[in-house]
């Protein structure tokens, strides 16, 4: 796949902005030349990085947003469109592993037991938002030459693979999150398949195994690799995929 390398112009809104990929995410962004607006849950620290940012010469600002919260997603609209009219790139990276929450690690498949709070707080946000907040914003994004809408899934997603028993995360079985991301990435065919004849692209990507607070310290890589396809997703051409799942460059199965 080739990429647009030259953001210029381009405004770009990254949920979940404020550490691990989705930072690294505006940093890539911001030095391709967007405009980068951190969505931030808090909004100090948001501002603090995008001061950081500023004073290294880069066009960035924070808003707060908390994505499970409708009224914020409607603000984070407002805001966008009162100071630039348009959306040309969102990167819907916020999401929660909650699944392990108070108990051991060694302890991931307990699907028969999994409470419905840790299922319904999954879902909230890593589904329910990110649909909410598409929903709020996609006028903007229509108004852009050519939207992105980037949809941060994980291979955890993929329900061939969760059933396949030679996969190599068959025994991953983090219910809620597996389950909330193969719904986001319904979401992601679907909406793709509506605005099909736009020049909008809805792509769901995995970013690889990445050391973060989510993804913990004995992953493969580090932050800025793992911002790579988000990236990618970002900057496709105008023949690029649509209603996509890949890592890197590969396609994977739904
Ligand atoms: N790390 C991996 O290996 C991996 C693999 C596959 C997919 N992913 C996906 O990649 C995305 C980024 O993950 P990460 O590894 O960078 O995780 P992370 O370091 O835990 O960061 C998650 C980010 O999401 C934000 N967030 C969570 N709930 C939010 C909400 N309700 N509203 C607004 N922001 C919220 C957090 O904000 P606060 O700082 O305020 O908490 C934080 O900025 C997630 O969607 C994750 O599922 C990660």
């Amino acid at each position: 796949m080739t990429t647009t390398s030259d953001l210029t112009g381009k405004v770009a809104f990254v949920t979940g902005g404020t550490r691990g990929i989705g930072l690294e995410t505006v940093r890539s962004l911001a030095k391709l030349g967007a405009t980068v607006i951190i969505g931030a849950r808090d909004p100090q620290k948001g501002n603090e990085i995008a001061q950081q940012f500023k004073q290294d010469g880069f066009n960035v600002e924070s808003i707060k947003i908390d994505v499970n919260v409708h009224q914020d997603n409607v603000a984070a609209y407002q805001y966008l469109d009162e100071n630039y009219g348009k959306l040309d790139i969102l990167i819907n990276n916020a999401g929660v592993l909650l699944d392990q929450e108070n108990v051991s690690i060694e302890v991931v498949n307990r699907t028969s037991t999994l409470s419905s709070a840790i299922l319904r707080d999954t879902f909230d946000a890593n589904f329910f938002a990110q649909i909410d907040l598409t929903q709020i914003l996609l006028p903007l994004i229509r108004k852009s030459d050519a939207g992105r809408i980037v949809n941060l899934s994980s291979i955890l997603g993929s329900l061939s693979l969760h059933a396949d028993p030679a996969s190599p995360i068959y025994g991953m079985k983090t219910f809620a999150y597996n389950a909330s991301k193969a719904a986001l990435n319904a979401f992601t065919i679907h909406l793709a398949a509506e605005l099909r004849d736009t020049t909008i692209k809805v792509n769901s990507i995995h970013p690889g195994w990445v050391r973060t607070r989510l993804g913990g310290g004995a992953a493969d890589i580090d932050e800025v690799e793992g911002s790579r396809t988000s990236i990618l997703a970002a900057t496709l051409p105008e023949d690029g995929p649509t209603g996509s799942f890949f890592f890197e460059e590969n396609a994977l199965p739904w």
